[in-house]
């Protein structure tokens, strides 16, 4: 079975969707790897790394893309910005999607798999158990995103981020908030907190707040009566208008006093939250960092604006939306083995064996003989 890993095309997007370490485990179990030159270049990898590991390197991505049962891409139509369908014209009927896709953000260009027959699997889709995490690439890539936010805060912080008694002076430590204690706010408190900084971090589940308090943070008490904030899935759930706005204002007073706001709360498959106001950005001193890990989906802070940097009264706030990609080799790492462990799950014996009985792929299926399989993608495109 061919199984093909074109080059990122996204600008900035510099990991790959397979390294040549996941090359040599794929080849292993019969499968043969063909990677478009230069597909790994941007993370480490050069072309005769993935010779040694056992692929054929391919010189026209039209041809990779067409000779493909399946295809692996970090970022699929939907998780592209500014892709076309041109690469899944390229592709034959029956081909697998595996990638990222942004199903729920975009099920628009989930409808462009259905029409062309091509089976997609979303990784974002991925149910969130147990069996499931070593393919997890939201988690993985989370965990990137959030250690990084810490370090581009502390970055652009005037301070510094521990306590520092020396002969010139005492230097207090920097007071940093997370909000959203999920995979990415916890990679942050435990960063932030291995820097020197106070920390403390708030989510709406319950469950959280001991995760907070493990990772020597302070879990903040907000009054809001949120003890069914938790589905089924481990997600939260979306907080009644009233509910978010009490916890705005009851925020803003934990806001004004911090030199570092990381927020991450999300909901998925709808816009993030807006807990932090513009006026609790103005009561923050001049100076202090604002990190917004959920720019993509319209932010948690009001400031807000994805991949720019805004200046609003003394205050820097950063909306990046692809942190991992800033990190490319342990980015491409990590997720090349989430990928490795996934196309090991549908396959078998070099060939392709979907079993729609098994819980994790047919979660993460969106698409397939020219059907939307997944019921929430097929309601968000009623809507
Ligand atoms: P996410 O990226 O969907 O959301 C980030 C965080 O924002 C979550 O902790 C959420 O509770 C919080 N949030 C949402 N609305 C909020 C609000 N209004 N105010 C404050 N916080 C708010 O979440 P992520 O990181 O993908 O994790 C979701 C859940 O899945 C977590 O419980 C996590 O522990 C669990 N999980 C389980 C795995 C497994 O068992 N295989 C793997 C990874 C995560």
């Amino acid at each position: 079975m061919i199984l093909a890993v074109p080059r990122e095309t996204l600008p900035g997007e510099h990991r790959v969707a397979l390294v040549p370490a996941g090359v040599a485990t794929l080849t292993k179990k019969s499968l043969h790897c063909k990677v478009e030159s230069g597909a790994g270049a941007a993370a480490g990898f050069d072309d005769d790394d993935y010779r040694t590991a056992g692929a054929e390197i391919i010189a026209d991505r039209a041809d990779l893309l067409a000779m493909a049962e399946v295809v692996l891409q970090v970022r699929t139509l939907g998780a592209h910005s500014e892709q076309s369908p041109t690469d899944l014209d390229a592709m034959q009927a029956g081909a697998v999607v595996v990638g990222s896709a942004d199903p729920l953000g975009h099920p628009e260009a989930v409808r462009e798999y259905a029409d062309r027959k091509l089976t997609l699997f979303a990784l974002e889709l991925l149910p969130r158990i147990t069996r499931a995490q070593s393919m997890d690439i939201l988690s993985s890539m989370a965990t990137i995103a959030g250690y990084k936010a810490v370090l581009l805060a502390a970055n652009e912080l005037p301070k510094l981020f521990p306590l520092l008694m020396t002969a010139a002076g005492t230097s207090l430590p920097a007071k940093v908030l997370i909000v959203g204690a999920g995979v990415a706010g916890l990679q942050a408190i435990a960063t932030a907190r291995r820097l020197g900084a106070l920390v403390q971090a708030y989510d709406v589940r319950p469950a959280a707040h001991e995760q907070i308090e493990s990772l020597g943070a302070t879990a903040v008490e907000l009054d809001l009566a949120t003890d069914d904030a938790e589905d089924r899935g481990g997600y939260a759930k979306a907080v009644s208008p009233e509910q978010e706005e009490r916890q705005r204002a009851q925020l803003a007073d934990v806001v004004a006093e911090c030199d570092v706001v990381i927020t991450t709360a999300a909901i998925p498959g709808r816009p993030s939250p807006r807990l932090i106001t513009t006026p609790a950005v103005d009561r923050m001193a001049s100076g202090s960092v604002i990190v917004d890990l959920a720019a993509e989906r319209g932010g948690n802070c009001e400031v807000t604006q994805a991949d720019k940097l805004i200046e609003h009264s003394g205050v820097k706030v950063f909306g990046p939306t692809n942190l991992p990609a800033t990190a490319p080799l342990d980015a491409s790492l990590m997720f090349s083995n989430n990928l490795a462990n996934f196309v090991s799950l549908i396959t078998k014996e070099g060939r392709l064996a979907i079993d729609a009985d098994d819980e994790v792929v047919r979660e993460t299926m969106a698409t397939r003989d020219g059907e939307i399989t997944n019921e929430r993608i097929r309601q968000l495109l009623e809507k």
